[in-house]
């Protein structure tokens, strides 16, 4: 073990500096670094594997499959998440735990909470109608829009990135939970009301589409596009959560003005109540709000949203 901080030189060599931490035992985590003999197509997990068989026995680290199946094995590699069995050793490495999950011991977190969360969404399939026949019936079109999502390896990896997600005071299911939701809620086979799952239980509209769990997803899951707005989509269309009728409230005044006036949001949303008037007051002392806008708003629709409210007529029926 070299607790050194000399960056490597040799090209023989890999330098892996290792999160320690058991909160069983310890106060606060430390870095342990450890050189490792370079072989070609080394990958993380090679790197961990030496460092447990030769240098420290003790380390704590997760995998299973080893051919990026199973989701286990993903930890954070120079700040960003990355799957060990597959993922290429660097010459230089800080290896840690994903973020935002509870540590169990090293480079090892807890997946307690999410699967906890995935419970709650019903994760299996709900039939309305028993089976038509054995084998099913099952077309590949009926598949064709949850094709990727089915490549969803559990890794946890969106999960750790999500802005949202890292606050759990905010009620939202995560990334990786609706990607197992919209998988259940696009399948022609279920009958759950996964929109009032979408809507409440997972509140879907938390998400502010920051593509953070896209960029680091590592079987390319198109997550926002194929997962999240689909699930948005028809928790807008079926159920009253507060994002819904934001949303709808949004669309309304589009169609009417042509424009958004943050005050007449939250006012269709919300409805007439102390919060409106304080937030409508502050909107306005930050000119946030133009009062003749306001004052338009109130009496009359404008002439241009006649066009926008055509534009949006004409493709809001559509899937
Ligand atoms: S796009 Fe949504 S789910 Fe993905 S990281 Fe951002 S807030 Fe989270
Ligand atoms: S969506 Fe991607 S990043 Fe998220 S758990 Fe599934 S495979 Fe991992
Ligand atoms: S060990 Fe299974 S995905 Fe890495």
């Amino acid at each position: 073990m070299n607790h050194s901080s000399r960056p490597t030189t040799r090209p023989d060599t890999i330098r892996a500096r290792i999160y320690r931490f058991d909160p069983e035992t310890d106060q606060q985590p430390r870095y342990d670094t450890f050189e490792v003999p370079r072989r070609p197509l080394m990958r993380i997990l090679d790197v961990l594997d030496y460092v447990h068989e030769t240098l420290a026995v003790d380390i704590g680290y997760r995998w299973l499959c080893t051919s990026k199946k199973c989701g286990s094995c993903a930890v954070n590699v120079n700040g960003s998440p990355a799957l060990a069995c597959w993922d290429e050793a660097l010459p230089e490495m800080t290896i840690e735990p994903l973020s935002n999950l509870t540590v169990i011991r090293d480079l090892v977190t807890s997946r307690d909470d999410y699967e906890k969360t995935l419970a709650s969404i019903s994760p299996q399939l709900v039939r309305k109608e028993p089976y038509q026949s054995f084998p099913e019936p099952i077309t590949a079109r009926d598949f064709a829009a949850t094709v990727h999502l089915r490549e969803c390896i559990q890794c946890l990896a969106c999960q750790s990135v999500c802005p949202v997600a890292a606050q759990p005071e905010s009620g939202f299911a995560g990334p990786a939970v609706l990607v197992a939701l919209s998988e259940l809620a696009q399948d022609p086979r279920d009958g759950a009301d996964r929109a009032r799952i979408a809507g409440e239980t997972a509140n879907v509209f938390k998400c502010v589409s920051c593509y953070e769990c896209e960029r680091v997803c590592p079987s390319e899951i198109p997550i926002v596009s194929e997962a999240i707005e689909p699930l948005k989509r028809l928790a807008f269309r079926h159920t009253d959560a507060a994002g819904a009728r934001r949303a709808r409230a949004f669309l309304g005044e589009v169609k009417r003005q042509g424009q958004v006036n943050g005050a007449f949001v939250a006012l269709r949303t919300k409805g007439l109540d102390l919060g409106a008037v304080r937030l409508g007051t502050r909107l306005l002392r930050r000119r946030k709000i133009d009062p003749f806008s306001l004052l338009r708003s109130l009496l009359g629709r404008r002439r241009a949203a006649d066009a926008m409210r055509h534009t949006y007529e004409s493709v809001e029926d559509k899937p």
